[in-house]
């Protein structure tokens, strides 16, 4: 039984020391030497280029190293039959719930705002509204979602979520579908978009949806750059409809040196990592998947190709 590694992101030697340690027998081969390919039952990936993974006939389960599996689901030459397990972590929730407590503090303290103030030597007060007072809205409430709702409702936040089916979680005023949207929307002071990118959600973030926030809201997306229409972001921001962005995705990635969001004065660029993968932790989710699979037993977390997530 062998693994096959492909990631240009993740170490491919901690990988490898963690799982052969959790798991002795597993042979765990990295992507420049896969020998046989009729041995490789799993594969261990990140962005693998599109249609490699055809080439191992006896694939069981493919392991993506992320949460968001659209860069394997828009390979067209897929291996059919196989299941995708997304990566569901806890150190992988935390990290995100961090990134969006940090930058949801951020906008509702008017940081920014003050960092330009300090720049003009202004020493004028700002005064925030209690934490209870200001809306927050969570695009997306799964694994990324519901941690930071859990970081973000000790603050003491109105918190509402948008969904794609019905939801109930105290502390969350949850809303759904195409009908929930807008009313989702005309109560988002700061709109947070933690969704995966489906052909659904691709786009979305776009001039009609920030015409339906209050005026002057903070935009946060760690979703995905393909949700971004980013030149309607700009002229929101511009138009002032939009009071700010913090931009963790984006439609082309690295980010072009040339991007005006680079130097724009409303927008904050993190390079993607509002959340990161850590071998330490994930490989007990990795192993557990590894587990099942021997087992005969239902895997987790496995993606649903129909919803693209
Ligand atoms: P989950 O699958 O656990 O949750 C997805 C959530 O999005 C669910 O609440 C789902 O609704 C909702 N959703 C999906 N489609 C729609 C739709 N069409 N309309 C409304 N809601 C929708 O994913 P995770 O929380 O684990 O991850 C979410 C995404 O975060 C990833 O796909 C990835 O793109 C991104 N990510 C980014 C990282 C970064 O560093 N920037 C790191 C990790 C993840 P429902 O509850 O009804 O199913
Ligand atoms: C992920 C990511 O999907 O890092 O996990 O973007």
């Amino acid at each position: 039984m062998a693994l096959i590694f492909y990631s240009e992101m993740d170490p491919f030697e901690s990988w490898r020391d963690a799982l052969g340690q959790a798991i002795p027998d597993l042979d765990i081969r990295n992507w420049d030497a896969p020998g046989d390919p009729a041995e490789i039952e799993f594969a261990l990936v990140w962005r693998p280029p599109a249609g490699a993974l055809r080439q191992f006939p006896n694939l069981k389960a493919i392991l993506n190293l992320g949460a968001g599996v659209d860069a394997l689901l828009q390979d067209p030459d897929l291996p059919a039959g196989v299941p995708i397990v997304r990566m569901v972590d806890e150190d992988l929730a935390q990290c995100m719930a961090e990134y969006v407590l940090l930058h949801v503090l951020r906008y509702h303290r008017e940081q920014p705002l003050l960092d330009a103030r300090q720049r003009a030597h202004d020493w004028r007060m700002l005064i925030s509204p209690p934490a209870a007072h200001r809306r927050v809205g969570l695009m997306g409430l799964g694994v990324m979602g519901m941690t930071s709702a859990d970081l973000l409702r000790p603050v003491g936040f109105d918190l509402a979520a948008w969904t794609r089916g019905p939801r109930t979680v105290p502390g969350v005023e949850c809303f759904h579908g195409a009908d929930g949207l807008k009313p989702f929307l005309a109560r988002s002071e700061i709109l947070v978009c933690l969704l995966p990118l489906t052909p659904e959600t691709e786009g979305i973030l776009n001039a009609d949806l920030f015409d339906a926030l209050p005026r002057g809201a903070y935009l946060i997306n760690a979703g995905r750059g393909g949700q971004q229409v980013e030149d309607d972001i700009l002229a929101a921001l511009d138009s002032g409809q939009l009071g700010g962005a913090t931009l963790d995705v984006f439609r082309t990635e690295p980010l072009p040196a040339g991007s005006p969001f680079w130097d724009h004065a409303k927008v904050t660029v993190t390079p993607h990592n509002a959340s990161v993968t850590n071998p330490d932790s994930a490989i007990r989710h990795v192993c557990d998947s590894i587990r099942r699979v021997r087992a005969g037993e239902p895997l987790r977390h496995v993606v649903d190709p129909a919803t693209g997530y």
